[in-house]
């Protein structure tokens, strides 16, 4: 064979191929170019490879390098049909490419807990009622928790199955009923004493944190709560001073002008002490307790009981806020799910 044939043959071939490629528009029809020009077994590039034979020997090798050319156009063609295919396709379902006319993702901001937002409020109310803020330790001694507050060593409040008491130094946790036994604290009362232990009166702070009972929970109980404790100190403070405070404080956190009920009761720490109710919605809800501080709380931190009177409150935060929101559950409040605490 000739090889001015050959080198004609394999153009013309190029150029067909070429245009099969460049006008394939789906992936059927470039699949049919593929076969017919170079496939492996039938394709008409693998015929003319056969038909290199034929050239004298001489001329092989220039037939060999133009075949090659030839070959190396046709893939190309091959290359950018197949690009162009991709391009086009929808991207989504190629999983491969950014579709730009997609909505953007929404990214959920933060959000403040629930009690944290409480907290937070009271916290201004009862500033702008002239408290100001303390705190105290979460893991307390016998002494704060107890034995300040007026809770004798044979007090049930302080039986082992009624706090979390910690075993320390190698004393098993059930030996802590002992003075200087140490525990979560079951109250924030704890802080009354610490702030009267290191500051002379007057006295006026709120403390809010956490408390630890070991209560099942359920709807109304959970083994760690919060409370907003209460605490004026000075001469000649009153019960009807700690009433107005309340009404107050209720009527600024709840939003109407709240009624407020005091009903007797017994706090070891508080002499006289009350229950206090607040009505909400035609119903009367505990809240918590108060009293005046009773005498042997101030002797304990050194004050002298004929000169200095004082107020004490505790309420509880949970059960604020799910009245506020219409919570029924106080577990929901410590669930985690970000659909309900997405809602407050
Ligand atoms: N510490 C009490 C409790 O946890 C609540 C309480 C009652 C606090 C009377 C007070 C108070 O400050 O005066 O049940």
């Amino acid at each position: 064979m000739e090889l001015a044939a050959f080198v004609s043959n394999l153009e013309r071939l190029a150029g067909e191929a070429e245009q099969a490629f460049g006008s394939a528009h789906d992936a059927a029809s470039v699949e049919q170019a593929r076969v017919q020009y170079v496939g492996a077994r039938s394709g008409q590039m693998k015929s003319l490879q056969k038909e290199m034979g034929a050239l004298a020997p001489s001329d092989r090798p220039i037939g060999g390098k133009k075949l090659n050319e030839v070959k190396d156009r046709i893939q190309l063609a091959l290359d950018s049909a197949q690009a162009r295919l991709n391009a086009s396709s929808p991207a989504v379902a190629k999983g491969l490419l950014l579709d730009p006319t997609l909505p953007g993702r929404r990214i959920r901001l933060g959000h403040v807990h629930p009690i944290t937002q409480t907290i937070d409020q009271l916290k201004q109310i009862m500033g702008r009622l002239g408290f100001g803020v303390a705190e105290g330790p979460e893991v307390e001694d016998s002494w704060h928790n107890f034995v300040a507050l007026n809770i004798p060593q044979d007090h049930p409040a302080r039986d082992p199955l009624d706090n979390f008491y910690l075993s320390v130094a190698g004393r098993s946790a059930i030996d802590g009923v002992s003075e200087n036994a140490r525990l979560l604290r079951s109250q924030t009362s704890t802080v009354q004493i610490r702030v009267m232990e290191s500051v002379p009166p007057p006295i006026r702070i709120i403390s809010l944190g956490r408390v630890y009972r070991p209560d099942e929970a359920d709807a109304t109980h959970f083994p760690m709560f919060h409370q907003m404790e209460g605490l004026w100190i000075d001469q000649n403070v009153t019960m009807a001073q700690l009433r107005s405070i309340l009404r107050m404080f209720a009527t600024n956190y709840l939003g109407s002008d709240v009624s407020i009920r005091f009903r007797p009761s017994f706090f070891p720490f508080t002499e006289p002490s009350v229950e206090v109710d607040f009505l909400w919605n035609g119903n009367w809800i505990e809240f918590g307790g108060a009293g005046m501080v009773d005498p042997n709380v101030l002797s304990a931190v050194g004050y002298d009981p004929e000169q200095i009177t004082g107020l004490a409150f505790g309420l509880g935060v949970e059960r604020l806020c799910m009245r506020r929101h219409g919570v029924h559950d106080i577990r929901d409040l410590y669930r985690n799910d970000l659909r309900f605490l997405h809602q407050f």
